[in-house]
């Protein structure tokens, strides 16, 4: 898809959806995994740095979880920069909901391939299926290469995006039970497993940690129970929420994942002190 296809896909979905978790993703479930990751990141980074951090998010779409480290993490500054201004005003609304300190969690107007004017540098530098939505390899890096500039020394820089391998496994496990193909959404490009890594040390930063952190979870929506209901994706069975609370226990807890079936993906790594 073409990048102004993207960005209105986007836009409708904000006007759509405002402030409900809906307007940026279909996964509760997927959400609860993803929440536990980065509450891991920073925790590691607070262990680490022992300073109350600066956190930037890139493509921080209505603020879920920009919101809910300021919540968790209440000597930590945020900003969240997205390209869609109806995303930054329902984030900001959150925020007044969650009675946040707007000089705490600071929202812009930002498009993550020209986030040089951003004031860094910051400790920890995220995204969260956010670089999927640039349609190729070149501009991926081209935004994790801006992100990297803004890294403080010592300064965390994790993804969390999709896995091209990881999907296509699962893809061929669906195959084999004889479940019919899920195409991957048109305004997602996924990303091969080793280009964060690669990249990351090209520019000399620390590889921290690389985990597929919701195979258990995915294995369990996309094959498992739909070789059991007729196919149906059933994104509120009481089981996927289950499996959600193992999977994150299971790489949280015991540093396990299980591999490339869950098509997400988090890439930790660390600018030198
Ligand atoms: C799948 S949503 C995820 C939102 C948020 N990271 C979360 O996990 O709740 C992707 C978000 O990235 C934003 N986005 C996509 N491409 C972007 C770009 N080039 N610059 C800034 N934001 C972008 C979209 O507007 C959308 O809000």
């Amino acid at each position: 898809m073409k990048l102004e296809d993207i960005q209105r896909h986007w836009q409708n979905w904000a006007k759509s959806f405002g402030k409900d978790l809906r307007a940026t993703t279909k996964g509760r479930t997927a959400k609860m995994i993803e929440i536990a990751t980065i509450g891991r990141v920073v925790e590691g980074a607070r262990r680490d740095l022992k300073r109350p951090l600066h956190i930037l998010e890139v493509g921080c779409g209505n603020g879920f979880n920009c919101s809910w480290i300021a919540r968790n993490f209440t000597d930590c500054s945020i900003t969240g920069i997205d390209y869609i201004p109806e995303m930054i005003e329902a984030a900001k609304l959150r925020r007044t909901e969650d009675g946040i300190d707007a000089e705490r969690l600071r929202y812009l107007v930002g498009n993550a391939l020209q986030i040089d004017n951003v004031d860094g540098p910051f400790d920890i530098i995220f995204t969260d299926r956010c670089l999927i939505n640039l349609n190729s390899w070149h501009l991926q890096q081209q935004a994790y290469l801006g992100m990297a500039a803004l890294l403080g020394p010592g300064g965390y820089l994790a993804t969390i995006e999709n896995s091209t391998e990881a999907r296509a496994r699962q893809e061929q496990l669906r195959a084999g039970a004889g479940l019919p193909p899920r195409p991957i959404d048109s305004f997602n490009t996924f990303i091969e497993d080793g280009r964060f890594e690669a990249l990351a040390q090209q520019i000399g930063l620390d590889i921290v940690a690389t985990q597929h952190i919701s195979s258990l979870h995915d294995l369990l929506l996309y094959v498992l129970l739909p070789m059991t209901n007729g196919g149906i994706v059933d994104y509120e069975h009481p089981l996927i929420e289950a499996a959600a609370r193992v999977n994150i226990d299971l790489v949280g807890a015991h540093g396990q994942d299980l591999g490339p079936v869950g098509q997400n993906r988090l890439v930790l790594c660390r600018r030198p002190a």
